[in-house]
C-alpha cells in the first residue's frame, strides 16, 4: 500500500516531540501535539512558529488519544523507558487509522524489542524515525525498519523527510544506538579513556580539544566540550545501553563506563553545560569579567582555562594522525581509532559507507565522515600503520585491501566501494 504523510500525532512534547511537531508544522501539515502534561503542551505549541499555529491542535494523552485517527503518522517521542512506550503503542495501535504509520524516536531502544508481541499491522507499519536535538538546526534523521516493516513505509518516512523536512535520511539498522551515536558515542567514551596517558604526561585537556577539533576535522568542542554539551548524564545512560546491547566481541564494551574521575564529577552533579559545568564552565573574576574555567583533570580542581598547545602540528587536514609527537599519538588513538571502529561496522550497522558518512556528517558536524577521511588520508597509508602495530584490519579496510583498489570513492564520489569489493553508483544508495 502507497502511503503518504499529510499530517503527524506527536506524542510525548518534550525536547524532541516539540522540535518535530515544530519542523512538521513548518512543512505545512496539520499537527496533533499530546502529552501528560499540559504545561509541556503549551510551551511546545510556543515553539511552533506562530504562522503555521493554526494547523496544530493540542491535547492530553488521557483525555485526547482518540484524535490520533485524523493523522497519517504517529510519532512517538516520550520518555526513553521501553515498558513506557510498549504501553503506549498499543493503545495507540488500536485508534491509528488503517494507511497509517506509526513510529517511535527513541534513540537506542531496539525496535525489536518494542515490536515484540504486537500485532501484525504494527509490525508492518512502524519503524524508528530517529532525529537529532535541536531537530530544526541537526540534518541527520535516521530511519531503522523492522523486521517485517512493509517498504512502501520507509520510503514514505524517507520521502517525507528529505522532502518536507529538508532531511538528510540515513538507513540504519536495527542495531545498539543505530549509526551516528555508535560512531560518535565510541569517539567519546574511548577518547575519556585513552586520553588518560597524555594528561597523565602533562598535555592539557585544552590540548586534547584543541588537536581533536579543526586538526582533524572535527567541531572545536572537540572531545571534554562535546561531553559537556551533551551531558555526563546522557553519556552515561548511552554508556549502560551499549554495555547491554553490543555484541559481544565489540571494542566498544571496553569503554561503557566512565573513567574513575569523569564517574565522580557525574555523581556530584557536575554534568556539563546545563548544570552550570562539567570539564569547563563560565564563571565571573572578582571584578565581574568573565572567566572561563577548566575543570583539572588531573588535579581535580578548577583553574583558569588555558590556550591549546598546538605548536608543531600540522596543518593540513587529519594530517596529525601521522605526526612523530605527542599530540599525534593521541590523534591517532583517539581519532584515528573511531575511525577504525567505523569501518568495521559496515554492514552490521549499515549496507554502505555513504550511509556511515553521512549520519556522521549529517549528526556530529564532521567536516569528513570516516570514509571520506580516511580517502583523504590515504587508506593504504592507514593500513600500512595498522599493520606496522600488528593489529588487525578492520572489515572494510580488508575490503579495499582485497579488492586492490586505494579508496572508498571514486569519480567525484559518484560511486563508493560496497562490501562485494565493486565500485557502485551512490544513487543506488539512496531509496
Ligand atoms: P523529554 O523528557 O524532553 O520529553 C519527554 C516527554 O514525554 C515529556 O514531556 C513527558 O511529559 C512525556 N511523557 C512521558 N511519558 C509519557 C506518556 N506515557 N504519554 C505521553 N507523554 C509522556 O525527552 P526528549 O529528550 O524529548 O526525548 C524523547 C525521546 O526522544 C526519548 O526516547 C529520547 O531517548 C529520544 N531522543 C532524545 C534526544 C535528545 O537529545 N534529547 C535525541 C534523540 C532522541
Amino acid at each position: 500500500m502507497v502511503r503518504s504523510i499529510e499530517s503527524v500525532a506527536v506524542i510525548g512534547a518534550g525536547t524532541m516531540g516539540a522540535g518535530i511537531a515544530a519542523a512538521s508544522a513548518a512543512a505545512g501539515c496539520r499537527v496533533l501535539i499530546l502529552d501528560m502534561n499540559a504545561d509541556t503542551v503549551e510551551a511546545a505549541l510556543q515553539q511552533v512558529d506562530e504562522g503555521d499555529r493554526y494547523l496544530v491542535t493540542t491535547g492530553l494523552v488521557d483525555a485526547d488519544l482518540d484524535e490520533v485517527s485524523g493523522y497519517d503518522w504517529v510519532c512517538e517521542a516520550i520518555v526513553e523507558d521501553l515498558s513506557v512506550k510498549r504501553d503506549l503503542f498499543s493503545r495507540l495501535e488500536k485508534i491509528r487509522k488503517d494507511g497509517s504509520v506509526i513510529s517511535s524516536n527513541t534513540s537506542g531502544i531496539p525496535l525489536r524489542q518494542i515490536s515484540e508481541d504486537m500485532p501484525p499491522r504494527f509490525r508492518s507499519d512502524v519503524a524508528i524515525t530517529h532525529f537529532f536535538n535541536p531537530v530544526k538546526v541537526m540534518r541527520l534523521f535516521e530511519l531503522v525498519p523492522g523486521e517485517d516493516t512493509d517498504q512502501e513505509v520507509i520510503s514514505a518516512f524517507a520521502e517525507f523527510g528529505s522532502s518536507r523536512l529538508g532531511k538528510g535520511v540515513v538507513h540504519a539498522k536495527d542495531t545498539v544506538n543505530f549509526i551516528g551515536n555508535r560512531i560518535g558515542c565510541f569517539f567519546m567514551l574511548s577518547g575519556l579513556h585513552l586520553a588518560k596517558p597524555f594528561l597523565a604526561d602533562g598535555m592539557s585537556q585544552e590540548t586534547i580539544d584543541g588537536v581533536l577539533g579543526a586538526p582533524v576535522g572535527l567541531p572545536p568542542t572537540g572531545l571534554y566540550g562535546l561531553i559537556d554539551l551533551i551531558g555526563l548524564d546522557v553519556m552515561e545512560l548511552v554508556g549502560k545501553n551499549l554495555a547491554a546491547n553490543l555484541p559481544d566481541a565489540d571494542v566498544g564494551h571496553e569503554f561503557t563506563s566512565f573513567p574513575a574521575t569523569e564517574q565522580q564529577m557525574h555523581d556530584l552533579g557536575q554534568l556539563g553545560r546545563k548544570a552550570g559545568g562539567g570539564f569547563y564552565r563560565q564563571s565571573k573574576t572578582p571584578e565581574g569579567e568573565r572567566l572561563k574555567e577548566s575543570f583539572d583533570l588531573s588535579t581535580e580542581e578548577w583553574r583558569e582555562a588555558q590556550a591549546p598547545n598546538l605548536e608543531g602540528i600540522p596543518v593540513e587536514l587529519g594530517e596529525v594522525v601521522f605526526h612523530d609527537s605527542a599530540e599525534g599519538e593521541l590523534a591517532w588513538k583517539i581519532f584515528g581509532g573511531t575511525l577504525k571502529y567505523a569501518a568495521s561496522l559496515v554492514p552490521e550497522i549499515a549496507d554502505d559507507v555513504l550511509n556511515i558518512d553521512n549520519a556522521i556528517r549529517w549528526g556530529f558536524n564532521w567536516v569528513h565522515g570516516p570514509f571520506e577521511m580516511l580517502d583523504h588520508l590515504g587508506a593504504g597509508r592507514v593500513i600500512d600503520r595498522i599493520r606496522a602495530e600488528e593489529s588487525e584490519l578492520p572489515m572494510m579496510l580488508q575490503v579495499l585491501d582485497q579488492a586492490g583498489v586505494e579508496s572508498f570513492y571514486r569519480n567525484q564520489g559518484s560511486e563508493y566501494l560496497g562490501t562485494d569489493g565493486e565500485y557502485h553508483p551512490v544513487e543506488s544508495s539512496v531509496d
